[in-house]
């Protein structure tokens, strides 16, 4: 283990925070108190106008500290070099949020799912979260006893050790036209029940958050869409969802608010977990 830092503020890692959802949840947990470890496989430290140094900077400006780190979660042999790298800054790891993730390049019926897709998809989503958690649990159960939250500022001083997996409503909707998305978002899901289950007893909460339809780059090519849908009433708060939606619910539970809800899943979804006649 490399040296650490001690620092007082607890400390979120959070992948794919350089746009979208991922940065709606960083800078939510920079305005709470934590310090935030932004992972992404963009890195790109000239620009300063989108990506993760754009994230940095506004963290910052929230009296964050902010470490940009560069992995492909995808890349299981990069992920001790990047969590070294946080615990060595930082000092430790108290949050883990599983949000980077992709979607099929191309959309295709069912029967006509392309291997190499499936088994890319399976690779970001499924397997390089699965592995990426396994990794931070070692050193969370590592820690525990050790050194706890406990002295930061604000509401994220009763910090505990917490893994959040962003996975989607697709982990139980069918989407036959991505069908490699829906199952690996349902792997993650099942993931998020094992690790909630395994890390119980070892004090470290695990919660999946399920968002739906929610304005990014991932949904900007099926805009026109998901328009036409939210208008003909398929969300019944009637809107897209923001990152920053997303964000304030993962604060939520990352700041300790549901310290004894382990296994919980949240939908972010604006109803469209009901069941309507
Ligand atoms: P996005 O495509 O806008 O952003 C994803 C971020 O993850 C990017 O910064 C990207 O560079 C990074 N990333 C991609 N592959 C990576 C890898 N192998 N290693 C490290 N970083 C990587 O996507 P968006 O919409 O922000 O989605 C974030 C998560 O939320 C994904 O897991 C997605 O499946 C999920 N989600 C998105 C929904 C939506 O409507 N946008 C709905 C439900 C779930």
């Amino acid at each position: 283990m490399p040296k650490t830092k001690k620092s007082g503020r607890p400390v979120a890692v959070v992948t794919g925070a350089g746009r979208g959802i991922g940065r709606g949840i960083a800078l939510a947990l920079a305005s709470d108190g934590f310090d935030v470890a932004g992972v992404d496989i963009d890195y790109e430290p000239a620009d300063k106008k989108q990506g993760l140094f754009e994230v940095k900077a506004k963290a910052e400006r929230r009296g964050s500290r902010f470490l940009a780190v560069r992995c492909d979660i995808a890349d299981l042999a990069a992920h001790d070099g990047a969590l070294d790298g946080i615990v060595k800054a930082f000092g430790r790891i108290d949050v883990l949020v599983n949000n980077a993730g992709i979607a099929p390049k191309k959309r295709a019926d069912i029967l006509e799912t392309a291997p190499d897709s499936f088994d890319r998809l399976m690779a970001v989503n499924a397997r390089g979260a699965f592995f990426l958690t396994q990794n931070v649990a070692r050193r969370m159960v590592a820690m525990t006893g050790s050194e706890k939250a406990g002295k930061g500022p604000g509401r994220a001083a009763a910090v505990r050790s917490s893994i959040i997996f962003i996975t989607s409503i697709s982990a139980s909707v069918s989407s036959t036209s991505r069908a490699e998305y829906c199952m690996s978002k349902a792997a993650l899901s099942m993931a998020a029940t094992l690790f909630a289950d395994a890390l119980a007893p070892r004090g470290i909460a695990v919660y999946e958050v399920r968002p739906g339809i929610i304005a990014t780059a991932m949904t900007a090519p099926v805009k026109d869409k998901y328009d036409r849908l939210i208008a003909g009433g398929l969300v019944p708060q009637g809107r897209w969802g923001t990152p920053e939606d997303v964000g304030r619910a993962v604060a939520a539970l990352a700041r300790g608010d549901f310290g004894y809800s382990t296994g919980a899943i949240v939908e972010v979804s604006g109803g469209m977990n009901l069941r309507r006649l």
